[in-house]
């Protein structure tokens, strides 16, 4: 196997809670998913990654851990993991895990042994506990706001408050303390020892604060808390420690930082392999902004001299499936808000929103680089908005009051079986209810209903998984023009990708002198790309490709900028690099 196996991997990320449920307590579990594992071997995944499943009180569901070295009961055992790493090897899938290092769990024994401690004590200095402002210390120490809404300070029973970037059960590391270094140098090992291929870095800009922890000013980003420069220290470390092994395990880093540049610092050649490209993830659906959102991946990609890791969906955002069938909101996303610009409220077609999701999954598998695909995607499973409010777990429900609905909805427990209670989520002899309440709709998106019908959602992905290295190859993409403001069009190798974001059908055009191979829906002669769908055609004969001249103008009067790794970029490549995603 290739060192670089990821270059152009497909990576199947595993919501463990809500994949599968062996044992019928409602909640997914290790031997679930490697029970499963024939349906991403069929899918055509290379990977997977695997969401925190390490001993947690489950506040925020595995992104609090109060043990790195272990699994939590309700998941599993240290032996289903090595059952499930085995399998998967076996099958030529590659396992990753999440790698939450802000913060831990407040039931870390190194924070009950902070609380238990006096201030300034060694074990406080682990975390971030200052002093309060006010007569007696009782306002929190600066006005930095959590990312699950409030204040990002806790006050204890001393009087001390400690930083939580995220829910108070939550507190941030000290990671200016030498222990934490050496701890996570130690949790790296103890997974790469057990087969592990490599992590998906939770909130990688965020380790370290700005020691001086001044009030953030207004409420745009807080340059304070994120992307402190002693960060790329550490990730050097990782990869260092990454490297001692064979294979070499990877890094990929969930990162929001408000510049392309910035950006690129995390992916040098001696950090971090890649970082998610939530540009893709927070456009609506129109042409020339994903077009310009792929443009600023490549040119990034360029720069750093390694491919982009598209995405389209995670545990954190709504169901594409959902977001393509709402109204779609051409404002950019503010700055402060990206994530949010993928949590939005709204009635949805789900029709449609269907169709142009698996476009856009064609779309991505189609360009140079990985891509990460969320459970449920491959069976075009929507949002489910319609949770009884007492269900609803993610914090960002709880401390909005409500205001904010959250991750729950994408977080339902899968439907495998349309037929069976739970939807084959939990053995049929289950007595507890799967952990989040399942919609009766939810039988419409079953896999083992998809499964038999050549037109499913399923079956797209498939075809697409497993076409997409035999259409399309090269790090390099030349946008090809076709007079239609409704087409994204673009070569790679001798693949064409095409997507029409219109509602109207549009001809292929004949320059390309393509045959369609592969629709998003029925292509019937190949002649045309229907309306809110994706073709992808392989160039019969190679004109397209040697008549476009040197100013990016063919004789037929198609034209193209060449975009990617090692190409000269095209005049969209020049963007402005502020135009990039900024996350506070
Ligand atoms: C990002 C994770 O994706 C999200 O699910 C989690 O709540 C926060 N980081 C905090 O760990
Ligand atoms: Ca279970």
């Amino acid at each position: 196997m290739s060192t670089n196996w990821w270059h152009d991997a497909v990576i199947y990320q595993v919501y463990l809670r809500s994949f599968a449920d062996a044992n019928g307590d409602g909640i997914g579990d290790l031997a679930g998913l490697t029970s499963r594992l024939d349906h991403l071997e069929r899918l055509g995944v290379d990977a997977i990654w695997l969401n925190p499943c390490y001993v947690s009180p489950q506040r925020d569901h595995g992104y609090d851990i109060a043990d790195y070295c272990a699994i939590d009961p309700s998941y599993g055992t240290a032996e289903d993991l090595k059952a499930l790493v085995a399998d998967a090897h076996s099958r030529g899938i590659r396992v990753l895990m999440d790698m939450v290092a802000n913060h831990c769990s407040d039931q870390h024994q190194w924070f009950l042994d902070a609380i238990a401690s006096a201030p300034g004590s060694a074990a406080r200095d682990r975390f971030l506990f200052r002093d309060g402002r006010g007569v007696d210390g009782e306002l929190p120490p600066n006005n930095w706001q959590s990312v699950f809404g409030g204040a990002a300070w806790t006050r204890v029973d001393d009087g001390q408050w400690y930083f939580h970037a995220f829910d108070a059960s939550q507190p941030d590391f000290n990671w200016r303390n030498r222990d934490v270094v050496e701890y996570f140098d130690g949790v790296l090992r103890f997974w790469f020892d057990r087969g592990v291929d490599g992590f998906r870095i939770d909130v990688a800009h965020g380790l370290f604060k700005d020691s001086a922890m001044p009030d953030a000013l207004g409420d745009g980003h807080n340059y304070a808390m994120w992307d402190q420069p002693e960060v790329h220290e550490i990730y050097r470390r990782w990869r260092a420690i990454g490297t001692e092994y064979e294979p070499q395990r990877y890094f990929v880093g969930e990162i929001w930082v408000p510049t392309i540049e910035a950006m690129a610092q995390y992916l040098l050649a001696d950090e971090l392999h890649q970082a998610f490209t939530f540009d893709l993830l927070v456009q609506p659906w129109e042409a020339t902004r994903m077009a310009a959102a792929i443009d600023r991946a490549l040119v990034q990609a360029e720069r750093v001299g390694g491919p982009p890791a598209w995405t389209l969906s995670n545990h954190d955002v709504h169901r594409p499936a959902t977001r393509f069938g709402q109204e779609q909101h051409l404002d950019a996303p503010l700055p402060t808000d990206m994530i949010a610009a993928a949590r939005r409220r709204g009635d949805a077609d789900l029709a449609l929103g269907v169709r142009r999701a698996k476009a856009a999954t064609m779309l991505q598998l189609a360009l140079p680089g990985t891509v990460y695909l969320y459970q449920g995607e491959e069976l075009g499973l929507p949002e489910v908005f319609d949770l009884p409010d007492e269900a609803r777990e993610d914090p960002i429900w709880l401390r909005s009051n409500g205001e904010e609905l959250g991750r729950d909805g994408c977080r339902v427990p899968l439907p495998w079986d349309a037929a069976s209670p739970t939807f084959g989520f939990s053995p049929p002899s289950s007595t507890s209810a799967p952990w989040l309440p399942q919609p009766q709709w939810f039988a419409d998106y079953a896999a083992n209903t998809q499964d038999l019908s050549d037109d499913s959602t399923l079956a797209v992905f498939r075809r697409a998984i497993a076409g997409k290295r035999d259409t399309f190859s090269g790090p390099d993409i030349d946008w090809l023009a076709s007079g239609h403001p409704s087409l994204l069009a673009f070569r790679r190798g001798s693949g064409i990708c095409a997507v029409n974001f219109g509602d109207s059908p549009v001809d292929v055009p004949r320059e390309w002198n393509a045959d369609a191979v592969l629709g998003s829906e029925h292509i019937g002669d190949g002649s045309v790309i229907p309306a809110n769908s994706a073709v992808w055609l392989t160039v019969v004969r190679d004109d397209a490709r040697t008549t476009v001249g040197s100013d990016g103008t063919s004789p037929a009067g198609l034209t193209s900028t060449t975009t990617g790794i090692h190409g000269p970029t095209g005049p969209q490549s020049h963007m402005r690099s502020n135009d990039a995603p900024q996350f506070t």
